[in-house]
């Protein structure tokens, strides 16, 4: 207990007193009332969209076919409460800030440009065919035409599939079939660091013999020349000039799907996570505002891609909704040097940044100076999101970027949950290097043993799970609904299965432990261990391979793949074919994928009844070989040596 206590770093006086929640007792009012009046405090909460037609009822939640409403009978249109009532209100504010690749090189987008932008691009889609419901596959990096295509499909009432710009042609493709796109919008190239990321010749490849995708839009983010196809490749600039900047704002039910956002499982093929519009707007705008204790004259720096899940609550939709200016950056914090993320902040003023301890960590390494060199006056606020934190990352960050000056808020949530489910509230929650801290308003965080029993009090371990619903949770997997049930519901009736592992200690503050599931977190992206394994067995010359993660420096978990050869290949089982392994799974998924190690062996530990010991395999690529467990359950015991002989990380 002392020594829990002894880690708590209070809440900063000058910070809570302008604070939205200034203190815990306010928290926790606020929380209790949250949780037994649940109805009444989303409606509250629901009042700060603007909607062409009040919601009929609150909630409406069937346990049993998993089937979840928020909102219902309500009208409402998320590009309008984005944008139009800001550009009425003040049309000059910034809306978007496009921190280039190019150092030094910015953008200002306004309000009211953001609003003739978008209700072009929203014409012409539109002119493409594109109606309410249908889907449109958005592959392009980050620049601002990224948040004006997603912003355009939801005016009109179609659904957007954002794929970062990170992932392979097949990848790609992968998502664009699972989803029925039939309009996809990418760019000539990609500036990203040092490199240009070749989006149109990989959307190529990903529509090859597609009759699917009717047209493709072309972003010209770059000069170079690219092909395109007559009677499917458009110019986006071109297409937009033809266009008035006006289109009226579709009226959507609140349960019409938003966006389907693609995330890896532990099963094969990723899983088209679907959010609907109501409850995802109020959830994203509502946490936005408390945890990042939003006020008028911030200047929020997320440094994340629109590609992923935070893009789209924390750069795109929670901003806007919340008329706050958001700074969408095109490049890498590393890029040209580990100063790069300290001059955004000091160009732009930005007062919020919120970033991921994978970047902290890849920043860490290159020493202090690139920070202490910068002036950071302006950020009053920091933020942390996508994977465990380290409690040494975690005080850098506080002491040395925020000078001790500024809360941290370490964001626990998912893909799936639309918006951060477990942060401190800044102004309110003393916080815990490496603790999440305390559930959001109407989150009720349950962890649970194996056997599925609800492990009560402090002090304890588990599975987490989430007691009930919240508006911002995704509604269904795109077409695939018992997916969805097996998935989240079934592994724990009645219990939405987060796939972490958490401890409560004695204060009752959440840690999360990370991923219990075949899911790996490598540098905060989510990658499933069965995607990686397909795509080395696509690969002619393998028979089986076993995918594990294990501890890494920088990505926090890295990827170790155990591969045996087909006969005919083992005379060439060498570092070629390693290389050639590791390039397999660049080329299905996309670099971020690509694994740290791959072991050739002849043999895997297999069971009697032929089952993978995972279990040994992450044991082995972790060097933790001491206690490997019971080889005598091994059909073969005498793979072990070689594994261990071949697998033993190098000091
Ligand atoms: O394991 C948790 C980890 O990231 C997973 C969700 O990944 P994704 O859907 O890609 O969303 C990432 C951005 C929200 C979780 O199951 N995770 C996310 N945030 C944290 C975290 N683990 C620990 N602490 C966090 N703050």
């Amino acid at each position: 207990m002392a020594q829990t206590q002894e880690a708590l770093i209070p809440t900063k006086d000058a910070f809570s007193r302008k604070a939205h929640v200034k203190s815990l007792e306010d928290y926790q009012r606020l929380y209790q009332r949250s949780i037994q009046q649940p109805e009444a405090f989303w409606s509250e909460m629901a009042e700060q969209l603007t909607w062409f037609h009040k919601p009929d009822a609150i909630m409406d939640l069937d346990a049993e076919q998993v089937d979840f409403s928020w909102f219902g009978g309500g009208k409402l249109n998320a590009a309008y409460n984005c944008i139009d009532r800001h550009a009425t209100e003040r049309p000059g504010k910034v809306a978007i800030i496009w921190a280039k690749n190019e150092p030094g090189e910015y953008e200002s987008i306004t309000y009211r440009d953001l609003q003739h932008h978008v209700g072009r691009v929203a014409n012409v889609l539109k002119a493409h065919g594109v109606r309410k419901g249908d889907r449109v596959c958005i592959y392009l990096p980050m620049v601002p035409e990224l948040a004006y295509t997603m912003l355009a499909c939801a005016r009109i009432g179609a659904v957007h599939s954002v794929v970062f710009a990170g992932f392979s042609s097949e990848a790609l493709r992968e998502r664009i079939l699972d989803s029925g796109a039939k309009v996809l919008i990418t760019a000539n190239e990609g500036p990203r660091g040092p490199k240009f990321v070749p989006t149109k010749a990989i959307a190529d490849e990903a529509v090859e013999g597609l009759s699917l995708v009717e047209s493709i839009l072309v972003v010209r983010r770059t000069g170079k020349e690219v092909p395109m196809l007559a009677g499917r490749d458009y110019w986006l600039d071109a297409e937009m000039a033809k266009h008035r900047g006006v289109c009226p704002a579709e009226w959507m039910d609140s349960e019409d799907p938003l966006f389907i956002l693609y995330t890896s499982g532990s099963t094969g093929k990723p899983k088209g996570v679907l959010h609907t519009t109501g409850g995802y707007l109020v959830y994203a705008a509502t946490t936005f505002r408390y945890v990042f204790d939003i006020q008028p004259e911030d200047v929020y720096f997320c440094a994340a891609d629109l590609g992923w899940v935070t893009g789209h609550s924390y750069i795109l939709y929670g901003p806007l909704m919340n008329g706050t200016t958001t700074v969408m950056f095109e490049s890498t914090p590393t890029f040209p040097d580990a100063g790069r993320l300290w001059r955004v902040v000091d160009d732009l003023k930005a007062t919020i940044l919120y970033t991921a301890p994978t970047a902290l960590r890849s920043l860490i390494k290159e020493g202090d100076a690139w920070v202490k060199k910068s002036s950071r006056q302006s950020l009053r606020l920091l933020g942390s999101v996508g994977e465990p934190i380290n409690p040494e990352v975690w005080r850098w960050y506080h002491d040395v970027v925020g000078e001790g000056r500024c809360p941290v808020v370490d964001t626990w949530w998912q893909t799936e949950t639309g918006g951060i489910l477990i942060a401190p509230l800044p102004g309110a929650t003393p916080t815990k290097p490496g603790s999440a801290t305390l559930p959001f308003f109407g989150v009720e965080p349950v962890l649970v043993d194996d056997e599925g029993r609800v492990i009560e009090g402090n002090g304890v371990s588990g599975n987490l799970c989430l007691a009930r619903s919240w508006p911002g949770q995704a509604r269904t997997l795109y077409g695939h609904h018992q997916r969805f049930k097996e998935t989240y519901y079934a592994r724990f009736p009645n219990l939405y299965f987060t796939g972490d592992g958490c401890r409560r200690d004695e204060d009752g503050y959440y840690w999360i432990t990370g991923r219990v599931d075949d899911v790996l977190n490598v540098s905060g992206h989510r990658l499933g261990t069965a995607e990686v394994e397909s795509a080395l067995v696509a690969h002619e010359a393998v028979a089986e391979a076993a995918v594990v993660g294990f501890p890494h420096d920088l990505k926090g978990t890295g990827v170790c793949a155990f591969v045996t050869v087909k006969p005919d290949w083992q005379e060439s089982a060498s570092e070629q074919m390693v290389g050639a392994l590791k390039e397999q799974v660049r080329h299905v998924i996309g670099p971020i994928a690509t694994p740290d190690r791959v072991v050739l062996v002849n043999g895997l530990p297999k069971t009697r009844s032929g089952k993978i010991l995972r279990r040994m395999l992450r044991k082995i690529a972790s060097g933790e070989v001491e206690n490997l467990g019971d080889a005598s359950t091994l059909a073969d015991p005498s793979v072990l040596d070689e594994l261990l002989a071949k697998a033993t990380p190098p000091q």
